[in-house]
C-alpha cells in the first residue's frame, strides 16, 4: 500500500520524469564535456561529440537525416523556427532575415500548442495571411477542413505552410497527419507537424509525410531546455536568433553538451517506447472507468473531452458545473498531480483554447487532464481514483461554483 502522503504523478503530458539512464549520461557528460563544443581543440571536440550523438539519435527517432536536424532549446523554439521559415523575402547571404512585411499564407489549426498559435499570430501581425482551421467536437481536425482552408487562403496569398500537430497535448486526440500531408502536398505547400506529444509515444506513422517535425526532449524522459526541428532535405530554415555559426547558423549560441547527452539517451530509449505506451491503454481505460464511477457515486459523472483515435496514455474529463483549476488545486492537496490545461498556460485564468474550440468555454473551464506514463502502476490509478473520490465528496457537499 502506498503511503497516503506520496504524490501520484499523472501529468506526463506536462513533462516526464528524466529516466535514470538519462541522468547518468548527463552526470558523466557534465564531468567530461565542460568545454565549448564549438572549440576546435580536443576538449571542444569531445564536447561536440555529445551534440552530434543527440543529432544522430533524433534523426533515427524521427526518420530524418542527421544533417537535417537542428537542435533547439525545446519544442517552442522548434515550432517558431518551423513557422518562420516559410515566410518573407529570402534571407540575405549571411542568413539575416529580411526586415519588414512578410508574404504568403499559413494554415493552422485552432488546437495547436501556444508555441504555434502565438507564432502564427506574430506572423499575421507582420503581413502573413493566417487561415485558422476549427476542430470537430471530437478534437480531430478533419482533412477536408484543411483542404477547404488551403483553398480559401490561396485566393488571398500563396499558401506556403500548413501546421498541424500529431497528437493534441490536452486531449491526446491523434490527428490525421498522413491524409493532411497528401492534401497539403497536392496543393504545393509544406506540412509542419508538432510531434512533441507523439514522438516516443506513437510509432513514426503518426508524423508520416511531414516536411518539418518538432520534438522536445523533456516529453521523452530527457532533460528540459533541449529539442529539435527535423526537416526534409532542401528546406532552408531562417534563424530566429542571430549570432554565431552553431547549428549552421540556424540556432546560434553555445550548445549544451550535458543536455545533448541526456537527449541522445532519451531519444534512443524512445525508439522502443511506443510499445510501452501502447501497453498503457488498459490502465488509462481503468482510470477513466474508476473516475466515472467515483464521479457518479459523488453525484456528478464526468464527461470525456476527446473522441476517436487517442494516444494511449491521456484522458481529459470535465465535471460540468465545476472549475477544472479548482479540482486540480484540491487534488494537489491530496497528492495527485494533474492539470487543467497545457502546463505552459498554468497560472492564467483563461479556459483552455483547445477545449474551447472543440466544445465551448463551459466544458473547457471544467476540464482536468490526466496523463499517465511508463512508470504508472495499477495501484497508482486505483489510489488516484480513491483520492479523487475524497475531493469530490468534499467539494460536492458545497454548492456548485461556490
Ligand atoms: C504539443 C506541444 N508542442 C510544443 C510544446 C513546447 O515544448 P517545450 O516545452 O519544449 O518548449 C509542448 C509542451 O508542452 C507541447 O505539448
Amino acid at each position: 500500500m502506498r503511503p497516503a502522503s506520496s504524490v501520484i504523478y499523472l501529468d506526463w503530458n506536462a513533462t516526464t520524469p528524466p529516466h535514470p539512464e538519462v541522468l547518468a549520461a548527463m552526470q558523466a557528460a557534465a564531468e567530461a564535456a565542460w568545454a565549448n563544443p564549438a572549440s576546435v581543440h580536443g576538449p571542444g571536440r569531445r564536447a561536440r561529440a555529445f551534440i552530434e550523438q543527440a543529432r544522430e539519435a533524433v534523426a533515427r527517432l524521427t526518420g530524418f537525416d542527421a544533417r537535417d536536424v537542428t537542435l533547439t532549446s525545446g519544442g517552442t523554439e522548434a515550432n517558431n523556427l518551423a513557422l518562420l521559415h516559410a515566410f518573407g523575402d529570402e534571407a540575405d547571404a549571411a542568413g539575416v532575415p529580411a526586415a519588414g512585411r512578410l508574404h504568403g499564407a499559413l494554415v493552422v489549426s485552432r488546437i495547436e500548442h501556444p508555441s504555434v498559435t502565438r507564432a502564427a499570430e506574430g506572423l499575421a501581425g507582420r503581413g502573413v495571411h493566417v487561415a485558422w482551421v476549427d476542430p470537430e467536437p471530437s478534437g480531430r481536425v478533419a482533412p477536408e477542413a484543411i483542404a477547404a482552408a488551403i483553398d480559401r487562403a490561396a485566393a488571398v496569398a500563396p499558401v506556403r505552410l500548413v501546421s498541424l500537430q500529431a497528437v493534441n497535448h490536452e486531449t491526446g486526440v491523434v490527428q490525421p497527419i498522413a491524409e493532411a500531408a497528401a492534401i497539403v502536398h497536392v496543393r504545393g505547400a509544406r506540412l509542419h507537424v508538432d510531434a512533441v506529444q507523439a514522438v516516443g509515444r506513437l510509432p513514426p506513422d503518426a508524423w508520416a509525410g511531414a516536411d518539418l517535425v518538432s520534438v522536445a526532449a523533456h516529453k521523452i524522459r530527457g532533460p528540459k531546455g533541449i529539442g529539435a526541428l527535423a526537416v526534409r532535405p532542401g528546406i532552408r530554415l531562417r534563424p530566429v536568433l542571430l549570432g554565431g555559426a552553431q547549428e549552421r547558423g540556424l540556432r546560434p549560441g553555445t550548445q549544451d553538451p550535458v543536455a545533448a547527452a541526456g537527449f541522445a539517451v532519451a531519444a534512443r530509449r524512445a525508439l522502443g517506447a511506443p510499445d510501452r505506451y501502447a501497453a498503457l491503454a488498459p490502465l488509462r481505460d481503468r482510470l477513466e472507468a474508476e473516475l466515472t464511477q467515483v464521479g457518479r457515486a459523488a453525484g456528478a459523472s464526468p464527461v470525456r473531452n476527446g473522441e476517436g483515435a487517442r494516444a494511449p496514455h491521456v484522458t481529459n474529463l470535465s465535471w460540468p458545473g465545476w472549475r477544472g483549476d479548482e479540482l486540480c488545486a484540491a487534488l494537489d492537496l491530496e497528492g495527485v498531480a494533474v492539470s487543467s490545461g497545457a502546463a505552459c498556460s498554468a497560472g492564467t485564468a483563461e479556459p483552455s483554447p483547445v477545449l474551447t474550440a472543440m466544445l465551448g468555454p463551459e466544458r473547457a473551464a471544467s476540464a482536468v487532464r490526466f496523463s499517465i506514463g511508463e512508470d504508472t502502476t495499477e495501484a497508482d490509478v486505483v489510489e488516484a481514483a480513491f483520492r479523487v473520490a475524497r475531493v469530490l465528496s468534499r467539494l460536492w457537499s458545497l454548492p456548485a461554483g461556490s
